[in-house]
């Protein structure tokens, strides 16, 4: 276990936002955990969980305790011949797994490269990208209740993922340190390349049929050309959630913006792109103060440098009001505002 006082939460933030705990603690295994949350608790301690800081909006110094998982360690069991499980140290580095994945030959998480953020908060968040969601890979979530000091265990069908969501960000949170997830995957390997212009930057090296190590880099490629490097310009990723609208909205708003990207949901539900109505705002590009909107993909917000977080809260805001006057629809921010 490592304990720091009036420790500094820079380097653990992606946006860079400058900002202190009263108190920071990193838990090497699950024992030391059972051993000193309770107390926290009884304590009255404010508690913050953290992962990567990399869903994370800091606005002022935390007066408490932030909590960081240490807990590495990976074990493959296998799951008849087709599939391996794979139970991951909550504190791992997600993008490590998915690499290990890739070279032990077990297929799944690809398309989920380069996300930023640790194993616990892939389990926190749901991480998805181009056409996965970890969702479909976990099995189960093992953690500790903070109050107790107890050893649970959660299926997935118990954390009730959605897009973007679980039980773990709302009301779980705050009471379950994550310590392990256990990962589903494969031996075979079937590549989905439907999403967006996956086929094209594979075409672009002449591949049709990619090994997984292909796909792998480009998605790896794909991200690195959009996102920006957050060791170069602070950022949290998307900083907000697609919003999901009923069907009718979704008619009403077309015939205005005939080239309006979507994705049908189900019979009811469309989900648009918040980065395109951000644009269409005229946000793209643009700054207020220190914070901005990334030149390349309005949905990353961006450290124009030292910004604070209240800098990005006021430009959130001014966003979320732009894009609800132009298509009267509400966005939501998807990083942890704190
Ligand atoms: N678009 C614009 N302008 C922009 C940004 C996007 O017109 O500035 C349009 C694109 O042309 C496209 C659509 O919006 O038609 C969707 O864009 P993109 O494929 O870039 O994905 P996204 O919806 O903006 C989501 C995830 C990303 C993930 C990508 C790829 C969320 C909140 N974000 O972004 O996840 O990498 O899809 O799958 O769902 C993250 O969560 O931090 C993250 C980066």
């Amino acid at each position: 276990m490592t304990e720091h006082y009036d420790y500094d939460l820079t380097p653990h933030n992606t946006f860079g936002i400058k900002a202190r705990c009263r108190r920071y603690v990193a838990f090497d295994t699950v024992a030391e955990a059972q051993k000193a949350l309770p107390k926290l608790v009884s304590a009255n301690e404010r508690l913050l969980i953290l992962g990567g800081g990399s869903n994370l909006l800091l606005t002022g110094d935390f007066d408490g305790t932030v909590i960081h998982s240490h807990i590495m360690g990976m074990e493959q069991h296998d799951d008849g011949e087709e599939h391996v499980l794979l139970r991951c140290g909550s504190g791992l580095v997600w993008d490590e797994v998915v690499a290990q994945c890739v070279a032990d030959g077990l297929y799944g998480a690809e398309n989920l490269s380069l996300i930023p953020g640790e194993v616990g908060a892939s389990a926190v968040q749901n991480i998805g990208a181009y056409g996965a969601e970890v969702k479909d890979l976990i099995t189960t979530v093992e953690a500790v209740e903070v109050e107790t000091g107890r050893i649970v265990h959660f299926t997935n069908a118990q954390c009730e993922y959605a897009y973007r969501q679980s039980r773990f960000k709302r009301d779980w949170k705050n009471r379950f340190f994550i310590t392990h997830v256990t990962y589903r995957l494969c031996r075979t390997f079937v590549p989905h390349l439907d999403y967006g212009n996956i086929k094209a930057a594979l075409a672009e090296k002449g591949v049709v049929v990619p090994t997984a190590i292909e796909l792998r880099q480009a998605i790896i490629d794909i991200r690195k050309a959009k996102l920006p490097d957050p060791k170069m310009e602070g950022n949290a990723g998307s900083f907000f959630m697609n919003p999901i609208v009923q069907r009718s909205k979704f008619e009403a708003l077309l015939p205005l913006y005939p080239d309006m990207p979507h994705y049908i949901i189900d019979a009811d539900r469309v989900k648009i792109p918040a980065g395109w109505m951000i644009e269409q705002c005229g946000w793209k590009g643009k700054a207020l103060g220190r914070a901005g909107v990334h030149h390349k993909q309005a949905l990353v917000l961006v450290n124009k440098g030292g910004a604070e977080g209240s800098d990005v809260l006021a430009l959130c805001r001014r966003i979320q009001a732009d894009v609800k006057a132009k298509f009267g629809i509400d966005i939501y921010p998807e990083v942890n505002i704190q």
